[in-house]
């Protein structure tokens, strides 16, 4: 087995000014701008845990509940959570700061699912996680819980007694905002 890594050994910051180019025509940082932000980091950090090239599986808990503004610098603390064989989970806090006011805002905190390949493209095994405070460990932990639940979550969602049925379920849709039309078939 490989030697173990410390969690400090891969933590990574990138820190980016929000130029008038990222924003939308609302004056607001465009949500694409942070996601690719968020994957940059994400890979730098899970790779440099692997030491080997990274794809991005899944991306969880991305909020956007408040906006960010141009000219705002805007911070992205990566650091690894958890590790599988091939797989890291690489949690990612989102912080915005007004230059000006030095006023702080977290904004969101998202977990990416990264897997290191091998040469010829194929999951290889990464070093364990070297945990060294109680902060780790209750993050290696509910990365562990997280990873239960969206399975039962998505097993549940999968039954095939929650398949919708549209003639026997419809009338959970008499309080939504929508119109089914008449020609419908
Ligand atoms: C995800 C991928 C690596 C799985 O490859 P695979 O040959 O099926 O390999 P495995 O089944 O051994 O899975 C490898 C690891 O990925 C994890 N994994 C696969 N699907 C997953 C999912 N949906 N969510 C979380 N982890 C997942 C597995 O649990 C495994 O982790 P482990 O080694 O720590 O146990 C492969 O499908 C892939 O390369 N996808 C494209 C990724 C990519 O290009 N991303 C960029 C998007 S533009």
């Amino acid at each position: 087995m490989t030697p173990p890594k410390s969690v400090n050994y891969s933590r990574t910051t990138i820190t980016e000014l929000m130029i008038p180019a990222y924003a939308n025509f609302g004056g607001k940082i465009h949500g694409g701008i942070l996601l690719s932000l968020m994957d940059k980091v994400a890979y730098a950090c899970a790779s440099k845990h692997a030491g080997t090239y990274v794809v991005t599986v899944t991306v969880e808990g991305v909020n956007f509940l408040q906006p960010i503004e141009v000219g705002e610098l805007v911070s992205l603390h990566a650091s690894i959570n958890y590790v599988g064989r091939s797989s890291m989970v690489i949690g990612i806090r989102v912080i915005a700061e007004n230059v000006r006011t030095g006023i702080q805002k977290h904004t969101n905190t998202s977990y990416f699912t990264m897997v290191a390949k091998d040469d010829d493209g194929k999951p290889t095994e990464v070093p364990p996680l070297l945990l060294e405070t109680k902060e780790d460990i209750r993050r290696f932990m509910e990365a562990i819980k997280r990873r239960e639940l969206k399975a039962a979550f998505a097993g549940e969602f999968d039954n095939e007694k929650t398949r919708m049925k549209v003639d026997e379920n419809v009338e959970m849709l008499k309080q939504e905002r929508c119109v089914i039309a008449p020609e419908t078939s």
